[in-house]
């Protein structure tokens, strides 16, 4: 029987890609680039190719248009990621594909660039590299780059999924008090001592610092506004590992200008790989090129989790363990 033909559009661990190659009719993308910036590339390949399956990845424009203009071929799209903002839902549900995703195998590598950031936020690591780098360091002296320590400080973690609850398993290691915002509280046992707010105004006020993990969209757009960044103490720290969209940037430039933001950590960028200029030239903010989930035993996990979903509908005609929709 022939093999299902297998759209891969962008270049994925070696294993994986053998592994798609084996058992699937797999065509493969040679580069780590994308092949377009919007999803008409996307469509054009899936309809020559006739492919059952399109193993995608965030940052594909897998829109409206896009799903709309697939072949009746195409069962199931696999995004090689946890998010999945990306991919209009809607639209494969109106045409009964099926969306799954890659849950778990990332949280702890997420929640480990969270942290690194959080680190180089409040001790001035990037400031400090550069200084060396650039043949600026004159020595070790008592008041040079004071950063904060994290010890006694209250984490202020948004969106308290996987991603969150091991971010918050790692600051308890550095004797950090936690506190979380989320639609509702944790049960007991997962909140570990946690402290739970209702509200916006309740948490953004007892924290000082706040590190980002809620999913992209519409409705978290600009989510930390001035607004709510005037509500954090002055001199707090602001992390965002989740997704760009939901920081309004010139808000938060101009905070960290002012210093009512002492610091920020960011991994993602709202119209990434663009980030706004405005952070440039700032100090105090250490960027990051969306490394959340990038190390090597976690992508090769998220291809394993890509294959699993791809093998039930594709090859056994069952539910894939991780639908979306
Ligand atoms: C995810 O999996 O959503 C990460 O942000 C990588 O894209």
């Amino acid at each position: 029987m022939a093999k299902p033909v297998l759209l891969v559009t962008r270049k994925l661990p070696e294993a994986i890609q053998a592994r798609a190659a084996r058992d699937y009719d797999a065509r493969l993308n040679p580069d780590d680039a994308m092949w377009s910036q919007d999803g008409a590339e996307i469509a054009r390949r899936a309809k020559e190719a006739g492919a059952a399956g399109i193993l995608g990845a965030a940052g594909d424009k897998l829109d409206a248009a896009c799903i709309e203009a697939l072949p009746d071929s195409v069962k199931i799209i696999t995004t090689f990621s946890v998010g999945f903002d990306h991919i209009a839902l809607d639209a494969a549900q109106a045409r009964g594909i099926a969306v799954t995703n890659t849950p778990d195998v990332l949280s702890f590598a997420t929640a480990e660039c969270a942290f690194t950031l959080l680190l180089m936020a409040a001790r001035r690591a990037g400031e400090g590299e550069r200084m060396v780098r650039a043949g600026k360091w004159e020595g070790w002296a008592p008041t040079q780059l004071l950063g904060v320590t994290l010890e006694g400080k209250r984490l202020g973690i948004l969106g308290m999924g996987r991603i969150g609850r091991e971010l918050a398993a790692m600051a308890r290691g550095f004797r950090m008090e936690i506190h979380y915002r989320d639609v509702q509280p944790l049960p007991p046992e997962m909140e570990g001592g946690a402290i739970y707010h209702a509200d916006d105004a309740g948490f953004l006020g007892a924290i000082d610092i706040l590190s980002m993990h809620i999913p992209g969209g519409e409705a978290t757009r600009k989510w930390l506004n001035a607004e709510r960044l005037a509500r954090m103490k002055p001199g707090s720290i602001v992390i965002n590992s989740g997704r760009g969209t939901t920081v309004d940037d010139e808000a938060l430039i101009a905070s960290l200008k002012s210093g009512h933001t002492r610091a920020a950590g960011l991994d993602v960028y709202d119209g990434e790989p663009r980030v706004n200029p405005g952070y440039l030239g700032l100090e105090n903010v250490a960027l990051l090129p969306h490394l959340g989930s990038a190390t090597i035993e976690t992508r090769d996990a998220m291809g394993r989790r890509c294959l699993e979903n791809l093998d039930a509908v594709l090859l056994h005609g069952t539910a894939p363990p991780h639908r979306v929709v």
